[in-house]
């Protein structure tokens, strides 16, 4: 284990906390209803927290304070929590293991399944009009709300959770076109309004968010093919959800048609090209760096 390695891990763990305490204050019971308990139990189970860190590692980079992204970098956390619980369900991936714990549906049913995703979703939006702080120009708040409502919506995650579950369906012939299709939107869409939407609240020129656009496209590409990968060759013990789905389902992978090696250097040709747009910012991105390695050498 190399110094950056152990170094990164120390950074996730510490931004993790932080989101993690947002998380739980900004979630808070306002009724009776089961809702509450089946949101909670699934944003709470644990996580990465990638894609928030990103919002903050972001915002870090350009000088402006966390305090003014942590909304929406949990609004993003939530909206992604909604796509894995509905992910889970039985009309979709149909999994009962997630972050270490059964899902979702398993413990409160479908039905509530469903409507806590969709509340989610919808709180999330409320998060951040609700919690972003003034001092952040309104403009910009729409302008991120904006793009994360396009990453999130059907040019974006759920149009790339369609395409997967399509393809699945079909039995049809799969090429690149299309893995990479369901790849940048289902996972990339996402990310990329991690880093895009904190730039954007931070008020960077369009020279800078243009190169984290492509940091987080090249990025969020390379996550979405190794975490294919390790659903081939990963622990459920370390993932903490089923491994060997994929296959069993005919999923449209990368494994599938580039094999594991080449799939891997697939991935990290995506994560040097991401390191490569970072280099107008010189030192500064020092832990966007590190977070686009830890993209490869993770195992969970
Ligand atoms: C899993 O995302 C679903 C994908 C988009 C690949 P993560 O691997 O980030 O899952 P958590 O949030 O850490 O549980
Ligand atoms: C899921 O992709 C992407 C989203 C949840 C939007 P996968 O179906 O590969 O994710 P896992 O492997 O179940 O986490
Ligand atoms: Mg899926
Ligand atoms: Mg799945
Ligand atoms: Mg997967």
């Amino acid at each position: 284990m190399d110094d950056n390695f152990l170094r990164l891990e120390k950074y996730l763990a510490d931004k993790k906390e932080v989101i993690d305490k947002h998380l739980d204050k900004y979630i808070q019971v306002k009724g009776p209803s089961k809702i509450w308990e089946s949101m909670k139990y699934s944003v709470m189970a644990g996580g990465k927290r990638l894609r928030p860190v990103l919002s903050l590692t972001t915002a870090e980079l350009l000088d402006f304070p966390i305090e003014n992204v942590l909304p929406i970098a949990c609004a993003i956390e939530m909206i992604h929590t909604q796509s894995l619980i509905h992910d889970d369900l039985p009309g979709m991936d149909n999994d009962n293991l997630r972050r270490g714990k059964p899902t979702n549906h398993v413990i409160f049913g479908e039905a509530m399944a469903i409507i806590a995703g969709d509340a989610l979703f919808a709180q999330a939006f409320n998060l951040i009009i609700r919690e972003t702080p003034k001092s952040v120009k309104p403009e910009n708040i729409l302008k991120a709300i904006y793009d994360l409502s396009i990453a999130a919506g059907a040019e974006g995650m759920c149009g790339g959770q369609a395409m997967d579950i399509t393809i699945e369906k079909s039995n049809e012939e799969i090429d690149s076109a299309i893995v990479q299709y369901i790849h940048t939107h289902k996972t990339g869409a996402m990310l990329r309004t991690s880093v895009r939407s904190a730039a954007i609240m931070a008020d960077a020129n369009p020279e800078k968010i243009k190169a984290l656009t492509s940091y987080a496209e090249n990025i969020g590409l390379a996550f979405q093919i190794v975490d294919d990968v390790l659903d081939v060759v990963g622990l459920t013990e370390d993932l903490g959800k089923t491994i060997g789905k994929d296959q069993k389902s005919n999923k449209a992978t990368y494994p599938r048609l580039y094999g594991i090696t080449e799939s891997m250097n697939m991935a990290e040709n995506h994560v040097n090209r991401g390191i490569n747009d970072l280099l107008i910012f010189g030192d500064k991105a020092e832990y966007l760096i590190l977070l686009a390695e830890y993209i490869l050498k993770r195992k969970s």
